[in-house]
C-alpha cells in the first residue's frame, strides 16, 4: 500500500431536521445567508435563518448557477459593509461554493480576482465562521475545500482551492432535498456519482477514498431511480443525501478527473447543469480509463457483481435513460465544429492530469465525437 495523507477538518452534521441544532452550532452575532433566488422566495433562507437565533441577518440571495466573481465580490461588499462573522451557503454546490470565498474575502482586502486565476496575492485565513448547507443530494461542496467560480468578463471557469475553504460545518437534512423537481435529483445525483468514480479511478485514490467511492456508487445505483420517480421517498432521499456526502469527502482528497474537466465548458458554453454535463461523458469516460486501472476496476466491478466494463457501462447508460438525462452530445447543442474548442478548454484544466489514463487531444477528440 502506498503512504497517502488524509484530512477532512469539516465537522459533518447528518440528520433530519439538523437545522434545529443550528442555534447551538453558530459561534457568532451577524449572519450572512445565501442562497439562489427561489430559496429566498420560498422561505428556506429565511427558516433557517431564524433557527440561527442570530437577530443580526442579512441576506443575499442572487446567487447563479456557476457562480460569477462579479457576485462573489457583490456579496462580499455586503458582508463586510454588515460586519458579518457568520455565513451561511444554503443551496446546491453554487451557492455553497460563493459562500466559502465571501466568508474568506471578508477579512481579505480586495477582490476574489486578486486572489484566484491570474490574482498574485494569497488568502489569510478565515475569521469568519462558514457552515455549508445542502438543498441537493448532489454536489458534495460542503465537505470540500474547493469552489469553482466563472469569470464573466473572460468566460473561464475555474475550480480554486483553499486550506480555508473546508467549511466549519457540513450541516445534510435530507429533509430539504425531498421537494426537488425529478431532473435536478437526476442531474445532482449523477454528479455524487461521477465524484465517486473518479475518485475511485483517479491517480490520487488512497484506501480510504477507495472505501467511500465503492459505497456511494452501490448506494447510487441502487437508489436514484427510486428518488427521482418517487420523490418522497424518504430511504431513497437519505440514501442520496448520504451518498453525496461521502462522494464530497471521498473526492475532498483525491480531486476529480476528465470528466469534471470537459464539465466546464460544456456548462460554460451549452448551459448545460453541472450534473448533466459530468454524466453525459460518464459512460465513454469510464471505458476510457479502464486499460489503466484494469486490476482495480475488475474489483469494483466484481463487488458490484458486474460481468464486465461493458455490462457495468450498459446499466449506467440505462440509469441515464430511466432518469430522463441525455445522453449525446447533440442533445446539448453541441456539432462536430464545436469539439476543438471542448477539447481546448478541457485540455487546460489541470484535473485532467488526474485521470489514469493519459489524456490528448487526439484521444479526447475522439471519445467525445462517439458521443456526439
Ligand atoms: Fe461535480
Amino acid at each position: 500500500m502506498n503512504k497517502f495523507n488524509y484530512y477532512m477538518p469539516t465537522k459533518l452534521v447528518f440528520e433530519d431536521g439538523a437545522i434545529q441544532q443550528l442555534g447551538e452550532l453558530v459561534t457568532g452575532d451577524s449572519l450572512l445567508m445565501m442562497c439562489d433566488p427561489f430559496l429566498y422566495k420560498n422561505g428556506m433562507a429565511e427558516e433557517v435563518a431564524k433557527q440561527t437565533g442570530i437577530s443580526n441577518v442579512v441576506y443575499f440571495h442572487e446567487i447563479e448557477p456557476n457562480p460569477s466573481c462579479q457576485t462573489v465580490d457583490k456579496a462580499t461588499a455586503l458582508a463586510r459593509e454588515n460586519n458579518v462573522n457568520v455565513v451561511i451557503g444554503l443551496g446546491g454546490g453554487s451557492a455553497m461554493d460563493a459562500s466559502k470565498m465571501v466568508a474568506c474575502l471578508i477579512d481579505n482586502d480586495g477582490s476574489i480576482l486578486d486572489y484566484y486565476s491570474s490574482g498574485d496575492r494569497e488568502l489569510e485565513p478565515r475569521k469568519a465562521q462558514l457552515i455549508c448547507i445542502p438543498t441537493t443530494a448532489g454536489t458534495g461542496s460542503e465537505v470540500t475545500n474547493i469552489g469553482v467560480y466563472t469569470n464573466k468578463d473572460t468566460g473561464i471557469k475555474m475550480p480554486f482551492a483553499s486550506p480555508y475553504f473546508w467549511p466549519d460545518i457540513a450541516l445534510v437534512d435530507a429533509g430539504l432535498t425531498h421537494t426537488l423537481p425529478a431532473h435536478i435529483t437526476a442531474s445532482t445525483g449523477m454528479d455524487a456519482f461521477t465524484h465517486a468514480i473518479e475518485a475511485y479511478w483517479s491517480v490520487n485514490a488512497n484506501p480510504i477514498s477507495d472505501a467511500l467511492s465503492i459505497s456511494v456508487i452501490r448506494t447510487i445505483l441502487d437508489n436514484i431511480e427510486t428518488a427521482v420517480k418517487d420523490p418522497t421517498n424518504v430511504e431513497a432521499r437519505k440514501n442520496m443525501a448520504f451518498a453525496s456526502v461521502t462522494a464530497g469527502i471521498s473526492f475532498s482528497q483525491t480531486k476529480t478527473t476528465a470528466i469534471h474537466a470537459v464539465s466546464f465548458p460544456l456548462t460554460v458554453d451549452f448551459g448545460a447543469s453541472h450534473g448533466l454535463a459530468c454524466s453525459i461523458t460518464l459512460p465513454a469516460f469510464t471505458k476510457f480509463v479502464y486499460p489503466g486501472n484494469v486490476d482495480k476496476m475488475d474489483y469494483l466491478m466484481n463487488i458490484l457483481g458486474y460481468d464486465s466494463i461493458d455490462a457495468f457501462v450498459e446499466r449506467l447508460r440505462s440509469v441515464m435513460t430511466n432518469i430522463g438525462l441525455q445522453t449525446q452530445l447533440s442533445e446539448l447543442g453541441v456539432k462536430e465544429t464545436d469539439l476543438d474548442h471542448i477539447v481546448d478548454v478541457s485540455m487546460k484544466a489541470a484535473l485532467i492530469n488526474f485521470t489514469p489514463v493519459k489524456v490528448t487531444r487526439e484521444n479526447l477528440y475522439t471519445l467525445l465525437k462517439s458521443i456526439l
